[in-house]
């Protein structure tokens, strides 16, 4: 299948603002603790960058990375998840939030944070830019929640259909090629 951009569907302007509140609410949820913030490769590493930059002064932020790779065709997940890269820091202790791009079936989230819980972390929230609860297939929860979105599939943003878009500073959603 063929795709192209569609409409956009987030613009900048809502983006950024709504970034902004998601920061201080992790802020009035954590207070000066220090943080640790995971972010899923690759996907998530535009929203992060924004996120942490709008928390404020008063917190330590340590960064990590987690790279996974789901195997399945590349608009829908199999839920089979490889992690390609771990984390360099130890997390036991420490208050975790993972931040993810997109939570749509759930599967890729709910396995990254049973892997996590293993490695007792004093708490571990998720936070995800979109959410796609219409195609849940696995409950997971999301304490730092962006926007709800549509069944649709979407780039920008950091979000990428095949590797591409990702750069696209609105985010927009794709359509099949007539
Ligand atoms: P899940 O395991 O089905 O929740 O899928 C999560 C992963 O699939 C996300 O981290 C994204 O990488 C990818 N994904 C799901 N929906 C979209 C979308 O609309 N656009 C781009 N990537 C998506
Ligand atoms: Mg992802």
């Amino acid at each position: 299948m063929d795709y192209e951009l569609g409409n956009v569907l987030l613009r900048k302007k809502d983006i950024e603002q709504r970034v902004r509140e998601l920061a201080l609410d992790i802020s009035s949820a954590y207070g000066d603790r220090d943080l640790v913030i995971i972010a899923v490769l690759k996907g998530a590493v535009v929203f992060l960058s924004d996120l942490i930059r709008s928390l404020p002064v008063s917190m330590a932020v340590e960064l990590d990375f987690l790279g996974v790779s789901s195997y399945g065709s590349s608009t829908e997940s199999s839920g089979v998840v490889r992690i390609i890269k771990d984390l360099d820091i130890n997390i036991s202790g420490k208050n975790v939030i993972i931040v993810e791009d997109i939570v749509d079936t759930g599967l890729t989230l709910s396995y990254l944070v049973n892997i996590l819980r293993e490695r007792d972390p004093e708490v571990l929230d998720v936070c995800a830019l979109l959410d796609k609860p219409s195609r849940r297939r696995t409950d997971v929860d999301i304490a730092f929640r962006g926007f709800e979105i549509p069944d649709e599939f979407v780039v920008g943003y950091g979000l990428d259909y095949s590797g591409k878009w990702r750069n696209l500073p609105e985010i927009y959603s794709l359509i099949e090629k007539p």
